[in-house]
């Protein structure tokens, strides 16, 4: 369970100081009014307020993200969560290093710790809810029947949507910088790389196999945002309904190796990806998890269709 349901503490490593979750993220594109249909088709709660967007799980109305009106497409910030006892070591540690705080962005007026990784990406680190899972989320399996038409027509589907945001992949000049910086400052480990290409990271007080991950490209960069979903029939029906609504351009469906998770992934209109994941590996709080380098064979997908040729190509370089 996640502290998110209320029910229990979250779990966390003793001692070690680390963020535990991503909170939500700012994005800033051109069009607020193109977001909404896109994220809407998704299987968000995507809810005007003014002229930002903001971005919920349907079940727990939680917020994931708002969409803000801003030029080209960029990640505005992204705001991790942090156990509250752990705040002032973060500040001290920061302070140590010789790194900046910053004052909140206009708009955005928290009391969380505000800086900037090495690629200029604005990260605040805050008190917040665990809305990592404690432990593996269980993919619902739907048995099937002998004597059954066991497959619905098409009406009557009901459709299942993402149930929280899993991880954010950014493109950066410098994989290893990435991982030296999200390591030291934010806590986080590695859990798997190919050489300096790509890197998943996860948090430390159990979290997804990778919360943040980096690849490789010319300059900084949204790659993707992913999504947890229900089931692996509702990563296939959720292609579909995208593809309905004049979404299809996409990759999937598909396993990829680092992380195991199944996935589909569908182009938002801005050139980035919006990836449904079921059943991705997990690291639980009580485990040191080896980061391995992994042969690049190895670090993309175990199987699926060819990835489209703009699967890697950054809209912002
Ligand atoms: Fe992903």
């Amino acid at each position: 369970m996640t502290a998110i349901a209320g029910h229990m503490p979250a779990t966390r490593k003793p001692g070690a100081l680390g963020i535990h979750s991503i909170g939500g993220f700012v994005l800033a594109v051109p069009e607020v009014s193109r977001a909404q249909d896109f994220y809407g088709a998704f299987g968000l709660d995507a809810r005007a307020q003014g002229n930002q967007l903001n971005l919920h799980t349907m079940a727990d109305g939680y917020r994931w993200g708002r969409v803000v009106e801003g030029g080209r497409k960029h990640m505005h910030h992204v705001t991790l969560h942090a156990f509250e006892e752990d705040m002032p070591r973060f500040k001290s540690q920061i302070e140590g290093m010789g790194l900046r705080l910053l004052d909140p962005p206009a708009g955005f007026d928290s009391n969380g710790l505000w800086l900037r990784d090495p690629d200029g990406l604005l990260l605040e680190i805050r008190v917040g809810e665990k809305t990592s899972p404690d432990e593996k989320t269980p993919i619902i399996l739907k048995p099937t029947e002998g004597g059954l038409r066991n497959a619905p027509y098409r009406r009557h589907v009901e459709r299942e949507v993402p149930r929280r945001l899993s991880h954010i992949l950014m493109f950066t000049p410098d994989v290893p910088r990435a991982i030296a910086f999200y390591s030291r400052v934010l806590g986080m480990r590695l859990s798997d790389r190919s050489g300096d290409f790509v890197a998943f990271m996860h948090a430390i007080h159990g979290s997804d196999h990778h919360v943040m991950a980096f690849v490789k490209s010319a300059a900084p960069g949204l790659h993707h945002l992913s999504w947890d979903m229900p089931s692996l029939a509702s990563i296939g029906l959720g292609a579909m309904w995208m593809a309905d609504r004049g979404f299809a351009h996409g990759w999937g469906f598909g396993r990829h190796v680092l992380g195991s998770n199944y996935f589909h992934y569908i182009q938002d209109p801005w050139g980035s990806w919006s990836e449904y994941s079921a059943d991705i590996d997990h690291v639980p709080a009580s485990m040191e998890w080896e980061g391995i380098d992994h042969p690049m064979e190895d670090s993309f997908y175990l199987w699926g269709p060819n990835p489209p040729e703009d699967f890697v190509a950054n809209t912002e370089a």
